[in-house]
């Protein structure tokens, strides 16, 4: 700690020299007002980007010399910033808290699968606003390489939009569409690695030791195989090890994900600056949120699985201040698919000083959610959802039942003994039933990522798949199907009421099954998560005006879930959120309390039968007229206990 003010009053030094010359210089191409908010924002954040970037660079390169080169990229950011984005900065910096609000909630798609191109997304803002979708995150959409692409994660250009989606004039007129009904916009910037087609790769296969440097390159393959020791391996079947072996550059390339996905070597201090850059371009042309794609695999370190490092979280805390300076309405996002312990982290310190991301994905509560419904049992849910911190002031969690990318079991050993339960076994049963295997199983998924060193496997498949509504459309079994419709509810219903930003998938609003369509294209076939990503099927969407269909009851419940949600303060994002533990294993039940609105207490039934909870337990002595804001279902309180009917949740407040 003292180290770490010795290095703040350092910083404050350093930029109180500095500050005139910055200045002349910010005065040069911005007006005064301008001028003046440009240094008020260096003036707060210097130091955060000094003490970051001197703990990651510090060893290589002058630090000063550094910052004033990244501090050039942001000024001329904000030179050639449009107006319409510099007032959304001036009153994002008053209401920084801005996207806390209880009524954000987020839609998640491929433009190209949702709507044909960015033009089409535009024509579709009024089916988003009839959910209720105040954030949505675009996938991929910058130019991929040709062929596989990894779902546009293979980027060949960071300067172009992907020409089959439109043109940046199409991505910054969707912007500001958006924007005219409040809607924000997030898309990736895919940080960790480029295509090999990319720009800056072909220089280094030219030759060019400039750009070599932009990446990981090993002559000597010891050198890999020392790193490959205590490496784990995210595509097992299609892209076993780490290490690709390039003619062009004689040498082995860091590629963590597929061989054509080069890893950036971000101890190269340009590669930040070239990524900045890329940022602050998108982010002029209306980009609201910044989703930093495998941002865990950024900093390598021998011996160690090269995730989650302490540099990873250092480069993060720099982007978060200098993406600041230059555009202050906009949010990092960190997607980090890690352990329950290292995800919180990645929203920074909980002291203010090192600020990272806003916005992470709750992983945990997605896998905990699925094990609930498979188990029908809220114990280890509970342990591990005890475990979790809770985020930092300023911060909060995506949560989400799904997303694009296979389920990862991340149920740790600690949580599973705590819950009486063996982790190995969990997962396997897990793997097993969500694969359609297991006795007696609702889910129609498929098994992704199968390691047969460790036996460990991944789960894919669309939400209505994996809750039972596909196998009960198969058995023309309406019970089954009213069940299944349930269990998707019920997981929308704990992630809307959770606390944090909850993220629709596409789709699955009108229950999108499984899409095998993907089987008959050569550049997707091998890549199952594809399952789970099917077009927009707007014929099966037009049917939710249609009272006693599917698409009827799911959207309609959804719509509900969000409006009720918009209508409870206590879903604000000063408040905090923390299970409870219910005197029946079938009953899943948290507390939302908000200092000065309350608390919202959550009670889930995972069973598909009538169950009944202690009403004490569930929180109830803390509302004095608990009243259901949901109405999805109807509990009823009996004796001193909640009876929920089967596969429902209730949201209860005090009226
Ligand atoms: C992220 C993406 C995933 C992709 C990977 C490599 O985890 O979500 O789809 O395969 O990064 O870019
Ligand atoms: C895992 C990894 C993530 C990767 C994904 C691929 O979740 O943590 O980074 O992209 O698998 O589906």
């Amino acid at each position: 700690m003292a180290a770490f003010t010795d290095a703040r009053r350092r910083a404050r030094r350093a930029w109180k020299q500095s500050r005139s010359r910055w200045e002349t210089k910010a005065a040069a191409v911005l007006d005064p007002m301008s001028t003046t908010r440009f240094l008020a924002r260096v003036d707060r954040v210097y130091a955060d980007a000094w003490c970051a970037l001197s703990r990651v660079y510090g060893s290589r390169t002058d630090v000063v010399t550094l910052i004033d080169d990244l501090l050039d990229v942001a000024l001329s950011a904000v030179a050639v910033r449009p107006r319409g984005l510099q007032q959304r900065d001036a009153t994002r910096e008053i209401d920084a808290e801005w996207f806390l609000d209880e009524s954000m909630l987020g839609y998640v798609c491929y433009a190209d699968r949702f709507a044909g191109d960015l033009r089409g997304v535009r024509d579709r803002i009024d089916y988003l606003r009839e959910l209720g979708v105040t954030y949505l995150h675009l996938m991929p959409l910058l130019a991929p390489r040709d062929g596989p692409d990894d779902g546009g994660y293979a980027v060949a250009d960071h300067r172009a939009v992907d020409p089959r989606l439109g043109s940046m004039g199409d991505l910054r007129d969707l912007a500001s569409a958006l924007h005219e009904h409040d809607i924000s916009l997030c898309v990736d910037v895919v940080v960790n690695h480029t295509a090999r087609e990319h720009e800056w790769a072909r220089k280094a296969m030219a030759g060019d030791p400039r750009y070599r440097d932009y990446y990981l390159v090993f002559a000597d393959r010891s050198q890999a195989d020392d790193y490959e020791r205590t490496l784990p391996e995210v595509f097992p079947e299609r892209a076993p090890g780490n290490f690709t072996w390039v003619e062009e550059v004689d040498g082995w390339v860091w590629t963590t994900f597929h061989d054509y996905q080069w890893d950036l070597n971000w101890a190269n201090p340009a590669v930040f600056g070239e990524m900045l850059s890329v940022m602050l371009d998108l982010a002029n042309t209306g980009v609201d949120i910044f989703r930093l794609d495998a941002v865990p695999f950024l900093w390598k370190r021998l011996g160690t699985d090269c995730q989650n490092q302490p540099e990873a979280h250092l480069l993060l805390q720099a982007l978060r201040a200098l993406v600041f300076i230059a555009a202050p309405a906009v949010l990092l996002k960190a997607e980090a698919i890690v352990p329950p312990g290292e995800l919180v982290q990645y929203l920074g310190g909980h002291d203010l000083e090192q600020r990272e991301c806003h916005l992470a994905y709750h992983n945990q509560l997605m896998v905990m959610l699925w094990s609930a419904v498979a188990t029908r049992d809220a114990v280890l849910p509970t342990h591990a959802l005890t475990r979790m911190r809770t985020p930092p002031p300023q911060t909060t969690w995506m949560t989400y039942v799904r997303c694009h990318d296979d389920i990862g079991w991340t149920v740790t050993e600690e949580d599973a003994a705590a819950a009486g339960v063996n982790g190995f076994a969990h997962r396997e049963f897990l793997v097993d039933f969500f694969a359609g295997d297991f006795p007696g199983s609702f889910a129609r998924g498929a098994r992704f990522g199968f390691n047969p060193q460790t036996l460990d496997a991944r789960i894919s498949g669309s939400t209505a798949s994996l809750a039972g509504i596909e196998q009960a459309l198969d058995l023309h079994d309406d019970d089954l199907l009213s069940a299944a419709v349930s269990r998707l509810l019920l997981l929308h219903a704990v992630i809307y009421g959770w606390g944090g930003i909850p993220l629709l998938y596409m789709g699955d609003e009108v229950a999108l099954r499984n899409d095998h369509g993907y089987l008959d294209e050569a550049a997707r076939a091998s890549d199952n998560r594809w399952m789970h990503r099917p077009k927009m099927d707007w014929e099966a969407a037009e049917c939710r005006h249609t009272a006693g269909t599917l698409e009827f009851r799911v959207f309609r419940g959804l719509q509900r879930l969000a409006q009720s949600r918009a209508s409870v303060a206590q879903l604000h994002g000063h408040g905090t959120t923390a299970p409870l533990w219910a005197d029946n294993r079938h009953v899943l039940a948290w507390r939302r309390r908000h200092p000065r609105f309350g608390s919202l207490l959550g009670i889930a039934n995972l069973h598909d039968s009538t169950q009944s909870a202690d009403a004490q337990l569930c929180g109830h002595a803390a509302l004095s007229t608990p009243r259901d804001v949901l109405q999805l279902w109807t509990a009823t309180l009996r004796d001193g206990r909640i009876h929920l009917p089967p596969l429902s949740v209730v949201w209860l407040t005090d009226s």
